[in-house]
Formats: C-alpha cells, structure tokens, sequence
C-alpha cells in the first residue's frame, strides 16, 4: 500500500510525558510545555487527565494547566476521563476531545482502572453519551494491544472486540496502543489489519511505547497497513504507572525525523520540538530522551 502523504502526530508528552513522574511537575512547567507544542503546529495535544488524583498525583492539576494555556485555534487539546467525574472536568475545563481508555487485557484493566473490560464499556457508556451530547469529539484507547505485562500475549480478536465496542460508543478516533512497548512491525501490521477491517483506517491511531526500541519500525509498518495518525512524546518521555517497567512513548523528535526523510507532512515545525524536548529533558533535570534530538542539539552546540 502506498504511504500516505500526511500523517497527524498526536503529541502525548503533557499527558502521557509527565504522569508517570515521581516528583510533582510545577502546573506552569505543564502549561508551557502545551505552549511551545501548540507554537509547534500539533493539529492535537493531549494536555492532562481527570483520573483519581490518589491514582495519578501527578496529574491532579489538570484544571489549572486547562485554564492556563493558550489555546492555539485549530489545535485539539484532550484530556483522559475514565468515568463522568472525569467527563465532568473535562467539560468545566473546555477540553476539545475527552478519552476513555479501556484494554483488551483483563488483567491490566483490573490493575489501571480498576475493574473489568465489560464494566469499563458499561461505565463509558455515559461519558461517551455526555460528550456527545456536549459536542465534544470522543477517542478510546486501547492499552495492551500488543502485550500485556500481566496476561502476556493478548489475542488479536480481543483488541478487535474492544475496537467494535468503541465504535458503537461513537468513538471518533480508535488508538492502538503498545503499552509495554513489545510489538514488532509483522505483529503490528497484523493487528492494524485486522482492527482496519472493522473501523475506517481514518479513524486509527497508533500508540507505541519504544521500551524495546520497536517503535520506529511499528510505525513504519502501521503506515505500510493504512494507519495515519501516531502518539509521540518530546523527548520519548512517559510510561503508564501501572506498566511497571516500561519506558515511554517514541520520540516525536524521531518520528518527525523519519516522517520528513519519507517526504511524509504533519504540519509540525521540527526545530521547535528539538528546542521542546531539550528544554523539558532540563526542566526534568535529565538528558534528552530523543536520538534525532540529541543529534541536532549536539550538532549545533559543535
Ligand atoms: P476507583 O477507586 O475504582 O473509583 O478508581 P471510585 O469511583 O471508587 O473512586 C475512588 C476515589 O477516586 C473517590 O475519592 C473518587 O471521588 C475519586 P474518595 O471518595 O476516595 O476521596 N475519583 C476521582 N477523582 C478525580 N477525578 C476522577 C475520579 N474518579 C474517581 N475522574 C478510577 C477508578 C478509574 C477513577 C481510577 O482507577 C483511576 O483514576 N485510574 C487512573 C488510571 C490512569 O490514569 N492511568 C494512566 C493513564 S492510562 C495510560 O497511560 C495508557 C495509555 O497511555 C495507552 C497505553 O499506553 O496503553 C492511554
Ligand atoms: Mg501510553
């Protein structure tokens, strides 16, 4: 299949990025974080949840950074909202896109929101309702599509089923996510398949964690099966607490690298998020987290 010519990269780093962080991250290093990446041109920032702040305390102040940043016109901020407490600050909050996240995993389900895959669809019922009703776009996300740390191998029918009950939801957009980040690109291609025989390939995302550094490679064969929008984080920073042991999201850095050495789009100024993710990577105190990064960066320092 010929590669699109434009993809949009959905950039998770305020989200995914920062949750999994021991030390509380200050609100304003949050709000210009979503700042600069708005000022980069993403057509869609996932900015904070509404989870329980005793689950995710980094997390807590998804109000403050909602009301605190400056909203570039045409850019969707979202947010995660696991049940209607969540959909409600999400809504107070003027969130342009709420996300519900399931697995197709029994296992990781019980241990991220604490109950069944079949209770999780009953208890986004109405929240997708809500935020329908609100005019709010909808995304549901699928942990553990290619693995799970519980359960291990993760039939690719149950990622299929979830995708089928997203969709009666009325789920806008589908994410394929790689929680632990195990997939490699036959198993991908595989799974993009099968989900892409149920739901508008449009409509798919693909989420990749880079813990075994397979994501690049993922992404190419989820290009290679249809799928044109991807999660990245500056920096590659993130992890789910509740995936003990793996590492974050790939890079946007490197998939912006990659994607422009494939004369693929995204609308996104590439030296802008270099300029993001060293200067989040320092706020953090830690090294750059992206190799195309740290090679412009160094580059330039020389
Ligand atoms: P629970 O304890 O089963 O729910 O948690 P509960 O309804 O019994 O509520 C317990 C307490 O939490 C109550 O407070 C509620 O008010 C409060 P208390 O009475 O004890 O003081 N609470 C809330 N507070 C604020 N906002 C809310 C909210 N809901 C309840 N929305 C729940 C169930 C789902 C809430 C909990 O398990 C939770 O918040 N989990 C968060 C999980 C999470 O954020 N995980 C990381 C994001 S998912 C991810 O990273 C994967 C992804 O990147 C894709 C991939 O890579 O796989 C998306
Ligand atoms: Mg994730």
């Amino acid at each position: 299949m010929a590669l699109p010519t434009r993809v949009k990269i959905v950039e998770v780093a305020p989200r995914d990025g920062l949750q999994n962080e021991k030390t509380f991250v200050p609100t304003e290093v949050k709000i210009e974080l979503i700042d600069r990446l708005s000022a980069a041109g993403f057509a869609n920032i996932e900015a904070a949840s509404f989870v329980s702040p005793k689950w995710v305390p980094q997390m807590a102040d998804g109000a403050e950074v909602m009301a605190g940043i400056a909203r570039r016109p045409g850019t969707i901020y979202s947010v995660l909202t696991p049940n209607m407490k969540g959909l409600e600050g999400a809504l107070a909050a003027r969130a342009d896109e709420v996300v519900i996240f399931g697995a197709a995993s029994e296992a990781f389900s019980q241990k991220n929101i604490n109950c069944s895959i079949a209770e999780s669809i009953a208890r986004f019922e109405p929240v997708a309702q809500a935020a329908k009703a609100a005019g709010v776009r909808l995304r549901g996300s699928i942990s553990c599509a290619l693995g799970c740390p519980y359960q291990g191998e993760v039939p690719i029918e149950a990622v299929v089923d979830v995708v089928r009950r997203y969709m009666a939801l009325g789920c806008d957009e589908v994410d394929v996510a790689d929680t632990i980040g195990v997939g490699t690109p036959r198993r991908v291609r595989e799974v993009m398949s099968a989900v892409t025989q149920v739901i508008d390939p449009a409509r798919v995302s693909g989420h990749f964690h880079d813990t075994y550094g397979q994501s690049l490679a993922n992404i190419l064969a989820s290009l290679e099966a249809g799928i044109g929008i991807f999660h990245a984080s500056a920096s590659g920073l993130g992890g789910c607490p509740y995936a003990k042991g793996a590492t974050g999201n790939v890079a946007t850095e490197d998939v912006l690298y990659m994607l422009r050495g494939l004369d693929i789009e995204t609308g996104v100024d590439f030296d802008a998020v270099v300029d993001t993710g060293q200067w989040i990577s320092a706020c953090l105190q830690r090294a750059g987290g992206s190799r195309a990064g740290n090679a412009v960066a160094a580059k330039r320092a020389a």
